[in-house]
């Protein structure tokens, strides 16, 4: 039995499309267990080259089934587009799965994520505003409508009276706007189920038999550790939890049926967004990253912050996640770097700081300590085996693994599937 969980180490857009779309070529399901279309994942295989939001990342394979698991919230707005998109260049989508447990998006759930943030102004914690804030609290404060209720329209117009009531006395008494039309968002809301009603369904079930057939699932992470709600950089986080753990609760799957968790880790480190980054390169080395990776937001297109491999906050997103193996990815982007460098601990007020502090007022304080390693100076792109790639890129990622203490088991030399060095099998 196989039950490989793929998750992001850093803040996000560590190559978790690239890395799944490769490694779902052994995997029968691919689960989406966090976040919303928040992510952007970009995939790059002989179909083409895709940025995947709320779809898996394993949908290219015709014998997969690809599930949006209950932890995700969903906008029907943006699956449609995606799926016709999809489906427009020739990519199949017939086996894809929705959880009648995933909470649903609603219209003003996008328009509090731009209030939330405007009044916030400079201190605005820099959101993809697409409502997932809003949508995740919803979910807890029991006040949100699931994809399952589009199976009832009755159901569906009493949840939604009620809620929007609420809604509409915030969006007109504190923030001056105009009440939304309960109506207009039914009509909107029975046009998705009717689309979507017969891909509902219990998918912990489904998951559920599928490991007891023995078939091998991925579980696809969205954004990354660092983001985490309880974890990351609060309140510079995202609202789900990317975590392993969270992999488990997003889809229904018991904790102890994980066989192997992933964590992928970009080979320097990117932020987008505000909040702080002990690595961040305020310089011409940093502006050299973004350029050469062109390090911009899959989907906003906002520039990435770029900074060096922070080995302070990675111990720590293992040490939660509990990681086997790592993903190194984009190992290239450091081909023409004469030197590189990682930062192995911190120094606060002249102390050193081996963990990552709960407070982001510690946390922007402190100063990086790195290490320096020699560059390579050579192209990888084209490298398909450890053995073959050069001795300062091996050092490097051993000295990862060393500081790291986990294995690499994967690194990605390009953004296409093909462009992997595997030196073990995650499944
Ligand atoms: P995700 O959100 O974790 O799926 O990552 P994104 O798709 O948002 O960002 C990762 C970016 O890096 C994308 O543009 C990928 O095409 C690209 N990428 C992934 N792996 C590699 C790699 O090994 N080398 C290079 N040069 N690009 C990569
Ligand atoms: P993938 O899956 C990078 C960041 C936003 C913002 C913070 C909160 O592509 O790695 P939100 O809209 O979630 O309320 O925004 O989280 N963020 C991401 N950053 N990659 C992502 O997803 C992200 N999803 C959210 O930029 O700082
Ligand atoms: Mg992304």
């Amino acid at each position: 039995m196989s039950v490989v969980a793929a998750i992001g180490g850093q803040w996000g857009d560590e190559g978790k499309g690239k890395v799944v779309d490769m490694l779902a070529a052994q995997a029968r399901y691919v689960v989406r267990f966090s976040g919303g279309d928040n992510a952007g994942h970009t995939v790059v295989n002989p179909h083409g080259h895709f940025v995947l939001r709320l779809t898996p990342s394993g949908v290219f394979y015709p014998g997969t089934t690809s599930i949006i698991g209950n932890g995700v919230v969903l906008n029907p707005a943006v699956l449609n587009s995606e799926v016709d998109h999809l489906n427009s260049r020739g990519i199949d989508t017939a086996r894809l799965l929705i959880s009648d447990r995933a909470n649903l998006i609603m219209p003003y759930h996008i328009a509090f994520d731009g209030l939330e943030e405007e009044t916030l102004g400079e201190k605005a914690i820099g959101t993809t505003r697409k409502g997932i804030g809003p949508a995740f609290a919803d979910k807890v404060a029991r006040t949100g409508i699931r994809a399952g209720d589009l199976l009832d329209k009755n159901t569906l117009r009493e949840r939604l009276t009620t809620v929007l009531e609420f809604k509409n006395r915030i969006l007109t008494k504190v923030y001056g706007k105009e009440s939304l039309s309960a109506d207009e968002i039914y009509e909107q809301y029975c046009a998705y189920a009717d689309r979507w009603a017969p891909r509902i369904c219990d998918t912990t079930s489904v998951i559920a038999a599928a490991i007891e057939r023995n078939e091998p699932v991925m579980l696809e992470g969205a954004q990354g550790f660092l983001l985490d709600p309880d974890f990351g950089t609060y309140p510079f986080a995202t609202s789900s939890s990317p975590t392993a753990a969270g992999a488990c609760l997003g889809s229904g799957i018991a904790p102890n049926l994980l066989t192997h968790i992933l964590g992928i880790f970009k080979a320097y480190q990117t932020r987008v967004g505000a909040g702080p980054m002990p690595t961040e390169l305020k310089n011409e080395t940093g502006e050299a990253i973004r350029e050469l990776a062109h390090e911009y937001g899959a989907v906003s297109q906002r520039p990435r912050r770029c900074g060096w491999f922070d080995a302070v906050a990675a111990r720590f997103s293992i040490r939660i996640n509990g990681f086997n193996s790592l993903a190194v990815t984009r190992l290239d982007v450091l081909d023409n770097m004469p030197q590189i460098r990682i930062c192995t601990e911190y120094k606060l007020d002249g102390k050193t700081v081996d963990h990552f502090p709960a407070s982001i007022l510690e946390l922007e304080r402190c100063q990086p300590v790195y290490e320096e390693l020699p560059g390579w100076e050579s192209r990888i792109n084209d490298i398909r085996d450890f053995d073959g790639l050069p001795v300062n890129a091996r050092k490097y990622l051993l000295r990862l693994e060393e500081l790291l203490s986990r294995p690499v088991s994967l690194i990605s030399v390009g953004k296409s599937r093909e462009q992997t060095i595997v030196r073990q099998s995650v499944f």
